[in-house]
């Protein structure tokens, strides 16, 4: 059956913020250490310690926003064992993950100039679990106090006279597992106060991000939407694809049976069913929407690849993966009345890797082919779809064939977005775009797709899966006719005369 698309140009839905096509770094494995700080002398090329080619990479898929230092580590960071001489910089042990030894060489000045490399917004996450309001407060300060104070010298004496721009700060991740095992009522007193510490110095604004719920965890939103709605700027949802059973059984990242690739497709489309709940409860107490809902952690997890250290969390990254991220992206994208921000989890090694090393080797993973292919759709107009799509499989196990998502840019271009969730035959579909003044003069198209359920780039084979022109498509009376290739993601790009 064909897939029926109707995109009207001429409805506009609201901003596709930029910040969705965001990213995650934390002190894991080797996100951070070996991912994106080799330090000075190494003989990877490197600025200032930030390996050039990572660097690169991230410039040219417009990351938009890094949070930083966790994730679960956060909630262990002392900030103040990250500043000064590296030499002097307190070692600790970094229980949550492999416990291997931090050298803290990595810390508030490195992250802050990343940020400035990378030209993206900073996104730092506070300590609520073993921290202090005080500690919390101080960092602020830190890093955004101008004139006279304790923490601006400080800060001037380690080198950086001028404070940063810093918008975005976490209050706790997880402070319902790793960050303090708390109960609701008990972090939004915690966030209550906290927050109030956390100031506005100068014209820095900071955005204040309280931490949300786990899944499917409404009572968590429903008591920190009631007791805490008024002090927050943003409240965070995090939700792993988790394609096994359990947490102990998740499933390899390649070489998996032929029936994970639907049972993990399904799971990932469980984002719209948590984002509409979610934003429901939301509805309730800021039906303004004032309030934003940031999927700060999402993504694939899977089992670590066979030899690697299990607290490291490395795992290969296949066109599987890439259908992840797109049909992700897609949901972001239509509910950007109320998410403002998502962050995949995470940057380099760990987890849903863009980006992938090993020494002096880097590899780009078919989930970064997929982000530089949707970074059209950043602070773009979502548009207004309608569609017909045909469904895969029967009753609770059924997912659509695909996955689509549209915007305008500001030059007047049209972005269509669509996965064929099928991995076994191409999906026929109609596109019929409404509302636009004037008829196409091009349209353009890009594809990632695969010949393997699992394919995947490695160190040796770097473009196995690798974005090629998409040219299966006729141009019929303002229709586009076109076949999607089995597991691909494709993005049209329409220009109007
Ligand atoms: O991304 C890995 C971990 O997953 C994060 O540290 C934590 O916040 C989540 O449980």
């Amino acid at each position: 059956m064909t897939n029926r698309i109707t995109v009207n140009a001429d409805r506009a839905k609201g901003t596709i913020n930029r910040n969705i096509y965001g990213h995650f770094s934390e002190h894991l494995g080797r996100c951070i250490y070996e991912g994106l700080w080799v330090g000075e002398d190494s003989e990877i090329p490197n600025t200032k310690g930030i390996r050039n080619d990572v660097a690169a990479a991230l410039k040219k898929m417009k990351i938009p926003v890094l949070r930083w230092p966790g994730g679960c580590f956060a909630d262990e960071y002392h900030w103040k064992d990250g500043i000064g001489p590296k030499e002097n910089r307190k070692r600790m042990i970094n229980t949550h993950w492999g416990g291997v030894v931090e050298n803290n060489h990595f810390g508030t000045h490195e992250f802050m100039m990343l940020c400035e490399m990378l030209e993206c917004e900073p996104y730092i996450n506070g300590n609520v679990g073993s921290g202090t309001v005080q500690e919390m407060a101080d960092w602020v300060e830190y890093l955004t106090f101008e004139g006279v104070s304790p923490m601006a010298e400080l800060r001037e004496a380690n080198g950086r006279p001028e404070p940063w721009k810093v918008k975005y700060f976490g209050v706790g991740n997880e402070n319902w597992g790793c960050g303090g095992n708390m109960r609701p009522e008990y972090y939004a007193d915690l966030y209550r106060q906290f927050q109030t510490y956390v100031r506005n110095y100068g014209s820095n604004r900071v955005h204040k991000i309280a931490c949300g719920p786990n899944t499917d965890d409404y009572h968590w939103m429903e008591t920190l939407m009631k007791q805490a709605h008024r002090f927050m700027d943003s409240i965070t949802l995090h939700y792993y694809t988790v394609p096994g059973d359990s947490w102990q059984e998740k499933g390899a990242a390649t070489g998996f049976p032929e029936e994970m690739w639907r049972v993990t497709l399904k799971k990932a489309l469980f984002m719209e069913e948590l984002i509409s709940k979610h934003s429901a409860i939301m509805d309730q107490y800021d039906p303004d929407k004032r309030i934003g809902l940031l999927v700060d952690e999402w993504g694939t997890w899977h089992d670590v690849e066979p030899g690697t250290n299990p607290g490291f969390l490395y795992q290969q990254n296949t066109i599987r993966d890439a259908l992840v991220a797109g049909i992700s992206l897609n949901i972001f994208n239509e509910h950007c009345d109320r998410v403002q921000m998502a962050n995949i989890a995470q940057l380099v090694n760990v987890l849903q890797a863009v980006i992938l090393t090993e020494g002096e080797k880097m590899v780009l993973t078919p989930t970064y082919h997929v982000f530089d292919m949707y970074k059209v759709h950043q602070d773009a107009q979502l548009l207004d779809v309608h569609q017909s799509i045909t469904e895969l499989g029967e009753g609770k196990q059924a997912i659509p064939q695909i996955s689509v998502s549209a915007s305008k840019d500001e030059e007047g271009r049209v972005h269509i977005s669509l996965c064929n969730l099928d991995h076994q035959t191409s999906a026929k579909v109609e596109v019929e775009l409404r509302g636009l003044v004037g008829k196409f003069v091009s349209v353009k198209g890009t594809t990632l797709t695969s010949d393997t359920i699992d394919g995947h780039n490695t160190f040796e084979e770097t473009d196995q899966v690798s974005p090629t022109e998409f040219t299966a498509f006729n141009l019929i009376d303002q229709v586009i006719h076109a076949e999607l290739p089995p597991m691909s993601v494709t993005v049209l790009a329409l220009t109007a005369e």
